[in-house]
């Protein structure tokens, strides 16, 4: 699958730990004409690596996707064990315990080595997109640590900047699952957009956007439907609304650049990786706001802070149009 001289697309390697928001973010991404994605690896999180490829495949001939490529990752994060998904947020398998149409298998290679294979297939012009705990990309980076030279872009749903966390009043989830692997990920070579808990708690499904995917006629968007209830169910007990937050598939519109940040600047970002309450936050160097965020050199991190667009209903429609 290398990318001909004729085919002006984007190649994505896509990261994810299917979920619920993982879902929304896959379809969206899927309905991009200007990215084509070349590859999925799966990570332990919201489930384990093995359920989240499950889950993808089966997302993937759902939605006529069934060539591309779907890795599983280890099972365990980078240098501790796995310790279980969240059940009450994702549901037992995560998503929201909808039985699914079992699509394709797995291929033979793991995530880490597929991400690698990519990488010199689509030398320069891959950009990847992880929307789960960063540990798949920490294992390719430790195998071959030129990768980094070959990517032209990291995107990561994860982290919070200024925002609290969610995991833990510090960190963020995907970070907090697997903190060394995020601080491999942030030391690399290569420039990372960091669309963390800042905007991501701002964009929103209503309860109406729901009811108006389970009144459409495709199969897609009943499914999208009723895996969404046990995410709104979670979020209602956060919010005090039946509404869900978008993190994930924000993310994926940020880095095909459907979605444009109105404050996003690059600085320097470092994980905390000590045992304390600030395990797994993530320290984006912002002083240099009381001055309008001057350039920082050699900085490579963009962190994205403010999103002014809805993306709630721009992601509908994409939905309903899927
Ligand atoms: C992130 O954690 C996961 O539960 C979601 O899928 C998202 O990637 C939000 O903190
Ligand atoms: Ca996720």
């Amino acid at each position: 699958m290398t990318t001909s001289a004729s085919d002006t697309r984007v190649p994505v390697y896509f990261d994810c730990d299917t979920g619920i928001d993982d879902t929304l973010a896959l379809v969206y991404l899927l309905s991009r004409t200007t990215h084509r994605t070349v590859g999925i690896g799966t990570v332990s999180g919201n489930v384990s690596a093995e359920q989240g490829a499950r889950n993808t495949l089966d997302l993937l001939k759902l939605q006529g996707f069934e060539d591309i490529p779907v890795a599983v990752g280890q099972f365990d994060h980078f240098r501790a064990p796995y310790a279980g998904g969240p059940a009450h947020i994702h549901g037992v398998n995560g998503v929201g315990d909808v039985d699914l149409d079992r699509g394709g298998e797995p291929i033979a290679e793991d995530a880490a080595d597929l991400l690698i294979r990519l990488s010199h297939e689509h030398d320069g012009a891959l950009e990847i997109i992880a929307i789960g705990p960063l540990t798949n990309l920490a294992i390719a980076l430790e195998r071959d640590p030129s990768l980094g030279s070959r990517v032209a872009r990291v995107t990561i749903m994860g982290g919070a900047a200024l925002a609290p966390g969610n995991l833990s009043p510090a960190a963020e989830a995907n970070i907090a699952h697997d903190p060394e692997a995020a601080a491999a990920v942030f030391e690399a070579a290569w420039p990372v957009t960091m669309v963390g808990l800042d905007v991501t708690m701002h964009h929103r499904l209503t309860h109406d956007d729901r009811e108006q995917l389970a009144a459409a006629e495709g199969e897609l968007q009943q499914t999208v439907a009723a895996i969404l209830e046990t995410y709104y169910r979670f979020y209602d007990t956060i919010l005090g609304v039946r509404e869900c937050t978008l993190h994930d598939p924000l993310a994926v519109a940020i880095a095909t650049g459907d979605v444009v940040p109105s404050l996003a600047p690059v600085v320097k970002v470092e994980v905390e990786t000590g045992s304390g309450p600030a395990r797994g936050a993530t320290v984006a160097d912002l002083r240099g706001m009381y001055r309008g965020n001057p350039p920082v050199e050699g900085a490579r991190h963009t962190v994205v802070l403010t999103v002014d667009e809805p993306f709630g209903p721009q992601l509908l429609q994409e939905l309903l149009k899927a």
